[in-house]
Order: structure tokens, then sequence, then C-alpha cells
């Protein structure tokens, strides 16, 4: 390891990599052991990226989208050979491809027929639904005392739930699923350039299915929030356009998915970890919510994030005119008010 400073004198560190193993089995034992632990701002070389670890320095960043874009949220880590690139752009996933790396006023465009079709009134009427594909789930577990948590549950079951509430027929589930992976790895991955252009034509073909499934239902409307999406575009069609509606049919099958099966595995492996966590949660399921709250504080499934800079700023009392680029860490927030148990 060695440390260094970029030329405007901001700190390096050329251990960090939030993509190496060891970050990603716990990313707060190798936060606490970095050399620049408590360094507000430092440069990572590996992800040429600056890292803010601050609450306050994170919560500034969010707070300022002028001066930070979210065009970078799903940007590549590593650049695309050309093939892959030119897939990707005819396949409809052009460099802002979704709601999430969208600034204002293009977000709002996305962002408000979505937020009204995902309403609290279909967010309900899943409950039951939910609670019986959980209980099915569970079933095929049985009696086993030992059973691999993400395979039985916390995989399968996020992704059900979002791809039914978007109306995907069952049986097309697993092709979803594997979709959705190829995801991952582009956009927080470093893939292979020989593996790039089989990650672009699945994209492109995910894209592709999500403009089937918005024709399939503008013909033969289900009760699924497509079909809710696409009333919204019959009132006024320049409001929302159809391929916008597959766009933020992207952002959900993903966004609602792999974060929520990493949120079940954390919470089930914080709660373990203690025997009496878990002994007061199964006397007490009164706790459960606060629980839920509390990991997603503690152990987020989303423990890293990024924005780019629109405009030279300051950061963590730095003013650095070599900024470009910024990822927050947002794990182990503020304490919420309910608590399980106090963090470490
Ligand atoms: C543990 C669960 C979840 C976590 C930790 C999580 C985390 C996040 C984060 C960090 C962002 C980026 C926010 C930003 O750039 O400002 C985001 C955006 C988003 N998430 Fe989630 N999410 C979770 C569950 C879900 C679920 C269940 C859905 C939908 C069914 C969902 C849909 C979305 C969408 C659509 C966006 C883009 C919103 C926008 O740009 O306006 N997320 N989520």
């Amino acid at each position: 390891m060695t440390t260094t400073a970029t030329a405007h004198g901001c700190p390096v560190d050329d251990s960090f990599d939030p993509l190496a193993p060891a970050f990603l089995a716990d990313p707060y034992a190798v936060m606490s052991e970095l050399p620049l632990t408590g360094t507000p701002v430092f440069y990572a070389p590996s992800i040429d990226y600056y890292v803010i670890t601050r609450y306050a320095d994170i919560e500034a960043v969010f707070r300022d989208p002028a001066a930070y874009s979210a065009a970078v949220a799903q940007a590549p880590l590593v650049p695309l050979v050309a093939e892959a690139q030119r897939i990707l752009l005819a396949g409809g996933h052009k460099p802002a491809p979704s709601m999430v790396s969208l600034d204002e006023p293009e977000h709002a465009r996305l962002r408000k027929p979505a937020a009204r079709a995902f309403s609290m009134k279909r967010v309900t009427a899943m409950i039951p639904t939910i609670e019986a594909t959980t209980k099915r789930l569970l079933d095929q577990v049985g009696d086993a005392t030992e059973f691999d948590l993400v395979t039985a549950l916390a995989f399968p079951l996020p992704a059900s739930i979002v791809f039914w509430m978007m109306g995907v027929p069952e049986q097309d589930f697993a092709r979803l699923k594997y979709w959705c992976g190829y995801r991952a790895a582009l956009s927080w991955g470093r893939p292979a350039p020989e593996d790039q252009v089989e990650i672009a034509t699945t994209i492109a073909a995910y894209r592709a299915y999500l403009r089937d499934l918005v024709d399939v239902k503008a013909n033969e409307p289900g009760d699924d929030l497509t079909s809710d999406l696409i009333a919204i575009h019959d009132e006024d069609p320049e409001r929302l356009r159809l391929d916008e509606i597959s766009s933020i049919l992207f952002s959900l099958s993903f966004a609602g998915h792999e974060t929520t099966t990493g949120l079940i595995g954390n919470t089930v492996r914080r709660l373990l970890e203690d025997p009496a966590r878990w002994a007061d949660i199964v006397r007490q399921p009164g706790l459960i919510p606060a629980a839920v709250e509390e990991s997603l504080r503690y152990d987020p499934s989303v423990p890293v994030w990024r924005r780019v800079t629109t405009r030279p700023v300051t950061l963590g009392g730095r003013a650095d005119p070599g900024w470009r680029q910024a990822v927050p860490l947002a794990g182990r927030g503020r304490p919420g008010r309910r608590r399980v148990r106090p963090a470490r």
C-alpha cells in the first residue's frame, strides 16, 4: 500500500478498491483499516473516483444536484470496447439510460408518473401475494436446519414480486433475473473486454423485452404497474412516451430487486450474529420494522453511490479544481431513533 497526493494535494489511497473481494465481504472492516480512515476525502486510483466518507459531506453532495450530477450513477467503471458500446446504443441503452442517472427536469418527467403508478393502493394490494410467495418459498425449505437463505428466499422473493408487479408472465421470471445479473456486471463490475460484448448483447435483449412488454400491455391492459403507466400515457401521450415507460421498467426491475435481496440477507445475518438479537425478534415480532430500519443504516445493501461534479467544488473542507467525480460511501449513516441494539 502507498499513499501519495494528487496534483492538488488531495490524499491518494491506492489500496482502496470497492470491488475487491475483502471489501465486498465486509466493507466496514476494510474501511476501518484503511490508512486514510477518518480522512474526509481521498482519491482512489482503482476506480478513478474521489471517495468521501463523512455523513455531512455525503448529505451535502446528495442535497446539491446542480453541483453533483447523477449522470454517472450507472456508468460502467471500465471503458467499454467499441463493439459493446455499439450494441448498447443500438439496443436503446443510451449514456443516461434511466431515472436514477437523470437530472432535473428529465428526471421528474419519469419520476412523477412512476410515483403515481407505484401508488400506496398498488403496494398495499401486493401484501397478500408477498406473504403467499414468502410462505411458498419457506415451505420448500421444509424442516431443514441449515439452508442457503439467499438462494431459498432473499433472491427469488423480491425478483418474483417486482416482475409480477410489472405484469411479466411467470414463465419469463428466470430470464429476467438472469439478465439483471448482467446489468450489475455492466455498472458495478470490471468486465473483461471479451465479456463486454456478451453483457451488451444481454442488456439489448433485456431492453427489447421491456419494449415488447409495453406493446403487449398497450394492446391488452392488465392489473399491473405497466398497464397503469400506459393509462397515464393515454391521458397525455406527450407527458409520458411509451419508450419512457420501458425505461421506467428498466429502472424498477433492477432497483426493486437486488437491493432487497441484499437487505434481507444483511438483516438476517446481523440478527443471527448475536443470538440474543435473534431471540428478541422471535419473541417480539413487533421489533421487526425497527430491525429493518437499523439494518438499512448499519449494513445497507447499497453502501456506495456515485455522482459527478458539474463545476469545481469544495468537499470535506478541501477545494480541488481537479475534481470531476466523487463516490459517497453512504453506509453506517446517522443512527435512527428506533434501534434494536446499539451499533458497535
Ligand atoms: C433495501 C432496499 C433498497 C435500497 C437500499 C435502495 C437504494 C436505492 C438508492 C441508493 C437509489 C439511488 C438514489 C439516488 O440516486 O438519489 C435508489 C433509487 C431507486 N430505487 Fe431503490 N432501493 C431499495 C429498494 C427499492 C425498491 C423495492 C424499488 C422498487 C420496487 C426501488 C426503486 C428505485 C428506483 C425506481 C430508483 C430511482 C429513483 C429516482 O431516480 O428517482 N428501490 N434506490
